[in-house]
């Protein structure tokens, strides 16, 4: 059995990575660190998370990773970004409304960096999720941008088909990558 940390605050993020990448790969298990960090400021989210699973194995010396996310807005250069959390406790979906009103190029993309670092190796992985913002808030299922996230090809914002969302989002893309390069380095 290989042990792996999930250094995160979030247990709901916990729990989606623990399900996926056990799935994966059997031999593997995912504990939770609980980790408290203040993280970088920096506008790319693979630089926060780098920095951040340093961090994170300076603290337990074991095979550990992170995980950063974010919501980026094409007219708006890449806003929120990796200040989605704060713009989301600020202004809320209707404040981002309200900043696109009228805007006709709406296309927006979440990313998720995930970092890994072991004692011999350390790897960023990126999962891109593209699509638009909608004209309106709608569903109320999963949580921070999901009612305003239309995936690309689709007509249905994340939150009104969570289903849709689980097997086409940025953390799950970036999830699967991971696995595969678990699969190719912890085997070793
Ligand atoms: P963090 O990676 O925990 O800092 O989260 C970044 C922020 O981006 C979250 O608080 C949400 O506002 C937003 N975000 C990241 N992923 C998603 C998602 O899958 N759905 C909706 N909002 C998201």
């Amino acid at each position: 059995m290989i042990e792996l940390l999930f250094a995160t605050g979030n247990k709901g993020k916990y729990i989606e990575a623990k399900e996926i990448l056990e799935q994966q790969i059997p031999e593997v298990r995912i504990k939770q660190l609980d980790f408290k960090h203040i993280e970088i400021r920096s506008e790319s989210i693979e630089e926060i998370a780098a920095e951040a699973v340093e961090r994170a194995f300076e603290e337990s010396r074991m095979p550990v990773f992170v995980e950063d996310s974010g919501l980026f807005i094409k007219t708006l250069n890449g806003f929120p970004g990796t200040y989605s959390s704060w713009v989301a406790k600020k202004i809320g979906n209707r404040g981002i409304l309200k900043l696109l009103k009228g805007e006709k190029d709406r296309t927006a993309e979440f990313r998720a960096a995930i970092s890994f670092r072991s004692q011999k190796n350390a790897k960023t992985i990126i999962g891109i999720c593209k699509g638009e913002i909608a004209k309106t808030e709608k569903g109320n299922g999963g949580f921070g941008y999901d009612p305003i996230f239309v995936p690309k090809g689709h007509k249905t914002t994340f939150a009104q088909s969570i289903g849709l969302k689980n097997k086409l989002s940025h953390r799950y893309e970036a999830l699967l990558e991971f696995s595969k390069y678990l699969k190719a380095h912890l085997r070793r």
